[in-house]
């Protein structure tokens, strides 16, 4: 498991699936991916695509891979966070993370797991680079990526369909090197 001071990753089993399941096609706790109505996807269909990251016992065979994020004190699961396109060539991977239930946003929550898996995605699958997306509006998850260090590497115009706003929206690129995190990890984790 990897242990934050406010919450515990954990890998996910297949019982997750249900809560997983319900807040993806929660329009509404999805608004900050602009999709209104969710996923729209089958219990079914999130087995299937969980099922063999669920039961490989190898960490290291598979590009993807999801965490539940806990919250330490009560063990209540509070969102989700996840790695794909690992480029085992080039040392570099793509990060996700999503406080699910909205209640739990703006507690801290968001900033101790990032941390925490950016920290494991540097020395446990030894990356040396990590990146992510963002819609250029959400300026609550800008403002966690800045101050753990990331950059802005590029914007990429209209790239996005918003159904929640009905428009096209910017897409934000940024990056953040293994150098750099190690520069300021310490102040970030103790
Ligand atoms: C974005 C998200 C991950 C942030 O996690 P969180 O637990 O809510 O944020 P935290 O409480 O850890 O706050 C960390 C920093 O983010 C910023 N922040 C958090 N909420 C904010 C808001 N509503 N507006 C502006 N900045 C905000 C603050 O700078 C904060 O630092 P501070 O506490 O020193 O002021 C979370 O709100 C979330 O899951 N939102 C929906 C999904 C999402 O947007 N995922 C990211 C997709 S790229």
């Amino acid at each position: 498991m990897i242990i934050g001071k406010k919450t515990i990753i954990r890998p996910m089993e297949m019982e997750d699936v249900d809560f997983i399941h319900g807040w993806w096609n929660n329009g509404e706790a999805l608004a900050y991916s602009g999709l209104n109505y969710g996923f729209m996807m089958s219990k079914a269909a999130l087995e299937n695509r969980f099922r063999h990251q669920i039961t490989s016992s190898d960490m290291y065979v598979s590009d993807e891979k999801m965490f539940i994020i806990c919250r330490k004190d009560d063990m209540m699961l509070i969102g989700d966070i996840s790695y794909r396109n690992w480029d085992k060539r080039n040392g570099s991977a793509e990060i996700g993370l999503e406080i699910c239930d909205p209640a739990n946003r703006g507690k801290g929550y968001g900033r101790d797991a990032m941390a925490a898996f950016v920290d494991f995605m540097f020395r446990h699958l030894n990356l040396r680079r990590v990146e992510l997306t963002t819609a250029e509006s959400n300026k609550a998850g800008q403002a966690l990526y800045y101050k753990l260090g990331f950059k802005e590497i590029g914007i990429a115009r209209d790239r996005y369909y918003d159904s929640v706003k009905d428009c096209y929206t910017n897409t934000l690129y940024m990056d953040l090197l293994r150098s750099d995190w190690d520069e300021i990890k310490e102040s970030i984790l103790k």
